[in-house]
């Protein structure tokens, strides 16, 4: 199927905006929001837990995004610099092992090391096709037009949506082989049996031979982990009192963001770093817009994040029970982080 056959279909479909080289797809209930998310359904169910949780997307507002992208530069967070040093290191390794792919990207964001990934394949005169799946329409937007300006080869094929429709709805590959990219140790947020879901997802949107590209933040020494979550400036304390700020405004919500104290902690039995949200003091909440009241005793918490750190033999292990084979992985000097490219097998 060549692109502008594909643009005729999907034009029909959906509202989708299309120029020569680009395609944003706008996946039907996905738009803007999941259904979830409009009904804030999720929101009550995490927080009549006795343990109160919250769904980490509510972070990823604009405001939240913003932080986030401050916390990409702080000192003590490691993992975003380190992941791109060893894609500035590796993408070539990298393409010469997969040979010519479409790359897919999963929670595509500003597309630094997109662009690592896309040089690499550029520098083997491969073609460049592009598919962002990424559930902020306006991110995808900005970063399909900054990169089409930069790689004049590039085809792009945005997909707003959640990962799980986007991975659904990827129609045939481009090209002869796909790689879905899934960077940044996203995959940390994901409990062990949401990962097992995830990986049966990117197994059904991959052939034989196709590959999946991860990157992961390693075990290592609680005091680094405490500190990447505990910036001396406060931003992460910041991301994480906004998502509060995040619910008032989009659920007509009154919690008071003063009466509430950031907590990270490595929970070193699971290996996991946990944010918490710590009441100050006994209190009641209200979300008119979800009809929803929810009641704070002094000192207890709600959990608005776990974020997880793997070793190699496990993550393999478990990849290789979804039908993913470890092919190789790279890693820093200081082994902080990992690269790993799995390959989708036969059956
Ligand atoms: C985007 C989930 C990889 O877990 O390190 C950063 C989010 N939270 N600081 C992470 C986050 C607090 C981040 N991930």
């Amino acid at each position: 199927m060549s692109f502008s056959d594909l643009a005729s279909g999907v034009a029909s479909q959906r509202p989708s905006a299309w120029t020569e080289r680009l395609l944003i797809e706008y996946l039907p209930d996905s738009a803007p929001k999941t259904r979830d998310e409009t009904t804030g359904a999720d929101v009550v169910q995490g927080l009549s837990q006795v343990q109160k949780t919250l769904p980490p997307k509510y972070f990823y507002d604009d405001r939240g995004s913003q932080l986030f992208e401050q916390i990409c530069s702080l000192p003590e967070y490691y993992l975003t610099r380190t992941e791109t040093a060893i894609l500035q290191t590796y993408a070539n390794d990298l393409t010469r092992l997969t040979g010519e792919c479409e790359l897919v990207e999963l929670g595509s964001g500003s597309s630094t090391k997109t662009r690592l990934l896309l040089n690499a394949y550029q520098d083997l005169n491969y073609p460049l096709h592009y598919r962002p799946i990424d559930v902020s329409a306006g991110i995808l937007e900005s970063s399909a037009h900054r990169l089409l300006e930069d790689y004049p080869g590039l085809n792009v094929h945005a997909l707003v949506g959640t990962y799980e429709l986007g991975l659904k709805h990827l129609s045939d590959s481009y090209l002869s082989k796909r790689m879905i990219s899934f960077l940044g140790s996203s995959l940390g947020n994901l409990t062990s049996e949401e990962c097992d879901r995830f990986f049966t997802q990117i197994a059904a949107a991959l052939h034989p031979g196709d590959y999946f590209l991860l990157g992961v933040d390693l075990h290592k020494a609680t005091a680094q982990l405490e500190a990447a979550y505990n910036d001396k400036q406060g931003i992460t304390a910041e991301f994480n009192l906004n998502i509060l700020r995040h619910l008032n405004q989009r659920f007509n919500g009154n919690f008071d963001l003063t009466q509430f104290q950031h907590v990270a902690f490595y929970n070193e039995a699971l290996h996991q770093i946990e944010m918490h949200l710590r009441s100050l003091k006994n209190q009641v909440a209200t979300l008119a817009g979800l009809d929803f009241v929810v009641e704070l005793e002094a000192g207890e918490t709600i959990q608005s994040e776990i974020s997880r750190k793997f070793d190699l033999p496990t993550l393999q292990h478990q990849l290789q029970n979804s039908g993913l084979n470890y092919v190789r992985s790279w890693m820093d000097a200081n082994q902080w982080f990992a690269l790993a490219v799995f390959e989708r097998r036969n059956s």
